[in-house]
């Protein structure tokens, strides 16, 4: 059995930072969002993953997996030149995926339950689709699944004004090779999408089995910059143990689950956990605060920081305010000088935001 990762979309809710990096490998608790996934389907027992890319980040997504190797998968990369919709970035893998079962996951999803008991629970079933749910208070803003007395799909539709079940549609999809018949008669819809319900409702139209699981587990998909920042800290949450591997001049300021990567210093600072900080990094007179995760060769020095991310090569210094639910991306400088007149100088890419309060 296959797994299909769909990567290929614009990621426009996630600007600046969808500028310069696939919305998938953008790091959360300093580990790319697709890794997670990545291990998740190893963990099911599938070994084989095509991943759906575009022209602009196919490249990035080759350079960080390769051929998965060293993630223990076979990586194969499919492209999608323009993002037409979950449905056709399916329909444009059937030769990858032949006639098999196979797992589709949206690569923007994190989603931590064991998927192996469904994966065989599937294979061994004459259903034609299976498709993981789980109960929101929101319904209007995802696709709803409507579900009959045995747990069967009998209609689902996407961003109901009036919802008729709150079973949303999370992002792992198992599928056998019926829902390319289903991909070929369906038309874009309102917003110019394939859209993978629509081809769902199609199987169910014709009869096929569409069953369900409904998990009751933490989930999210990565839209917007919120999303990320709660998944900072679902993570941050979940680690276990200490490990520091740099320097730390005094462990008394060192408190909670920390973990420091190597050669990374840290001088006259305290840190309270849940926080995770990289390698080559260099945090000095500052107070990282919990929830934070720091990426590599990061320097940080007379600031205070908490309940953020702060990604690759960024300088902060001297900044007076306490940096709170923040997203700073890579390469990024935030400084404050002593030199008169004081002003506020800002080189900021499009699409970014900056809030200030006294
Ligand atoms: P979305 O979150 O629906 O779309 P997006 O990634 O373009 O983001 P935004 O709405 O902020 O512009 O996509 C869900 C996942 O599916 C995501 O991992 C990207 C992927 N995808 C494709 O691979 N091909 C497509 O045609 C579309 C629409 C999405």
């Amino acid at each position: 059995m296959k797994a299909l990762i769909l990567c290929a979309g614009k990621g426009t809710r996630l600007r600046p930072l969808t500028f310069s990096n696939a919305k998938q490998l953008i790091p959360v608790a300093n580990k790319p969002v697709i890794l997670y996934s990545i291990e998740n389907i190893r963990n099911a027992g599938i070994k084989e993953i095509g991943i759906v890319v575009n022209t602009e980040n196919k490249m990035s997504f080759e350079d960080k997996l390769g051929d998965g190797s060293e993630y223990e998968v076979k990586i194969t990369y499919i492209l999608q030149e323009e993002p037409k919709g979950l449905a056709h970035a399916v329909g444009i893998s059937r030769n990858y995926l032949k006639d098999d079962p196979f797992m589709l996951y949206l690569g923007d999803n994190l989603i931590f339950e064991n998927l192996k008991k469904y994966t065989q629970k599937f294979l061994k079933d004459d259903c034609s689709a299976s498709i993981l749910l789980t109960p929101v208070p929101n319904p209007s803003q995802f696709g709803i699944a409507v579900l009959n007395e045995q747990g069967n799909i009998v209609k689902v539709v996407e961003k109901p004004k009036n919802p008729p079940s709150n079973f949303a549609i999370i992002g792992v999809y198992f599928f056998k090779k019926e829902i390319f018949e289903a991909i070929d008669n369906i038309k874009p819809s309102w917003r110019g999408e394939y859209e993978i319900t629509d081809a769902i409702e199609y199987l169910i139209e014709n009869e096929k089995k569409v069953r369900s699981h409904v998990i009751y587990g933490w989930w999210k998909d990565m839209g917007r910059p919120e999303d990320l920042s709660e998944a900072n800290r679902q993570i941050l949450e979940k680690m276990a143990s200490r490990k520091i591997l740099g320097n730390v001049d005094d462990m008394k300021n060192i408190y909670g689950i920390v973990e420091v990567g190597e050669n990374s210093e840290i001088v006259n600072s305290q840190i309270r956990g849940p926080v995770i900080i990289g390698k080559n990094t260099v945090i000095k007179d500052s107070y990282i605060g919990p929830y934070t995760s720091i990426g590599n060769n990061v320097f940080i020095q007379a600031s205070e920081i908490e309940n953020s991310i702060v990604m690759d090569n960024t300088t902060i210094i001297n900044i007076e305010k306490r940096i709170d639910n923040s997203i700073i991306g890579s390469n990024a400088k935030l400084v404050r000088s002593d030199i008169r007149p004081r002003v506020l100088r800002f080189v900021i890419g499009d699409y970014s935001s900056f809030h200030y309060s006294e």
